[in-house]
């Protein structure tokens, strides 16, 4: 490992396997995929999602593992390193970090709201949830819990990073199992509530009209933002590794775990979708308003609902604190600032930002007041951080960091620190390469702008 005081580091493989499927793992997988995949389409869509993580999503997380192995550096000083012209690929990903952990951190904050009202407000939850879903975005009054769970989280990620990944880690060994399991249980219940085996097809059915161009640029940005690629924090990660890792089976468990999660939560959403009937609604409703059918199916249902609130709470400060850590060692290792006062520094901004996107679900979506205002039919301000992030900026970094080891850096450098020198075996080497120099780039770039001519239209 390497040891920098400015830097968090990580104690053993364990930790960082644990770690970077813990960044990996989060609230794009549980409360944005299952979303993604009813608009699209449902079975169609999980082909092109899978084909994008095995061919696409692997690749672009070999070519930032190696990178930050490489240099021991985070995005901008490892690509600086590695060819000085080169240096604003990272600067892009940590743009990136920052707009995404703004609306992060308010999600999570959500998150948390719900643990405490499973504890204390259950009947309330359960006699509307779609209803109390608004509520908690301010249709009947200022959000104020919402808002104020929000900073809380924001703090908790800036409190852990200010001490290193080492509680990260410990959290990581036990949590990450929990939230498999009780995943995996979850959806087993769901599936089988009288009415889910309509949601069960949608899912299984596979109708290639569902597949358009914006369908294939949500599923790519969906694998990015799922991955954690594009922005240069896998980057960040790696680059606390030493020789001993072995960057090939770490890029295929991580890659694995990350799908299957995100795979377990459309079977456990979809199917509840379903059976609860309660539709799917804006802001995401789809993790909070719709599960709560589930919850109230269940015996112990209270308990379960909260552990499971609890487990998201954990996903997403797992990625939280990963993002926050790339704009964190940007300012400290680029800029020279003292690691507290950069966190402050972005804290307080991320605070600003976050506080309008809540409050933009609320004006703009539920009460339209900003919209008639203006008299536009924009995407409310959340959506268009999100499309921002997740059709564009994500899907440019990945494919300017594949265009950079492709052709600037090389894929035999890549894959030589790919194997540790030859240390290790890496039998799809030639394919990466191929990935990574060709595919990567033209398809990454294609898509990209077939996203830009047939517009930015979700559904
Ligand atoms: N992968 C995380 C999720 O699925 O919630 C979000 C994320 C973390 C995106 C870190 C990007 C990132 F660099």
């Amino acid at each position: 490992m390497t040891a920098n005081e400015n830097r968090a580091e990580f104690g053993s493989t364990l930790g960082f396997i644990l770690s970077a499927a813990g960044s990996a793992v989060g609230l794009g997988n549980i409360w944005k995929f299952p979303g993604k995949a009813y608009a699209c389409g449902g079975g169609a869509f999980l082909i092109v999602y899978l084909i994008m993580v095995a061919l696409i999503g692997t690749s672009v997380m070999m070519a930032e593992f190696t990178i930050g192995r490489k240099t021991h550096k985070g995005a901008v000083g490892a690509l600086k390193e590695l060819n000085s012209k080169f240096a604003w690929i990272g600067g892009l990903g940590v743009l990136t970090g920052f707009i995404i952990i703004c609306y992060y951190c308010q999600v999570g904050g959500w998150a948390m709201y719900y643990v405490v009202s499973y504890i204390t407000d259950v009947q309330t939850v359960w006699a509307d949830p779609m209803a109390y879903f608004l509520g908690m975005l301010g249709s009947n009054g200022l959000p104020v819990a919402a808002l104020v769970w929000a900073l809380v989280f924001l703090f908790l990620t800036a409190f852990i990073i200010s001490h290193g990944t080492a509680g990260i880690e410990k959290m990581s060994t036990i949590l990450m199992p929990v939230l498999f399991l009780l995943l995996i249980g979850l959806m087993i219940r769901s599936c089988t509530l009288p009415g889910a085996d309509e949601g069960l097809k949608y899912m299984l059915h596979v109708d290639w009209s569902t597949i358009n161009g914006t369908a294939i640029l949500t599923a790519l940005g969906q694998a990015f933002f799922s991955l954690s690629l594009g922005m240069g924090v896998m980057i960040t990660y790696a680059s606390y590794l030493s020789k001993d890792d072995n960057l090939v089976s770490n890029t295929g468990i991580i890659c694995v775990l990350d799908t299957l999660v995100a795979l377990f939560a459309g079977f456990m959403i979809i199917p509840a979708v379903f059976a609860t009937g309660i539709a799917p609604g804006m802001g995401g409703a789809f993790g909070f308003a719709t599960l709560a059918g589930v919850f109230m199916a269940i015996p112990g249902g209270q308990f379960i609902g909260m552990l499971f609130y609890f487990l998201l709470f954990f996903a997403a400060i797992t990625s939280s604190t990963s993002i926050l850590e790339g704009c964190t060692a940007y300012l400290v290792e680029e800029k020279g600032f003292e690691r507290k006062k950069a966190l402050v520094g972005l804290s307080i901004v991320i605070a600003i930002i976050g506080t309008l996107y809540t409050l933009s679900q609320v004006y703009m979506n539920i009460k339209g007041i900003w919209i008639s205002r203006s008299g536009l039919e924009f995407p409310i301000f959340g959506d268009f951080l999100e499309y921002l992030t997740d059709r564009l900026l994500l899907p440019l970094g990945a494919f300017f960091t594949t265009f950079f080891v492709g052709w600037i850096w090389g894929p035999d450098k890549s894959i030589t620190e790919a194997t540790s020198d030859g240390k290790y075996k890496f039998a799809l080497a030639k394919p990466y390469a191929f990935l990574v120099k060709y595919v990567d780039p033209i398809a990454i770039g294609a898509i990209i702008v077939a996203g830009m001519v047939f517009g930015m239209n979700i559904s």
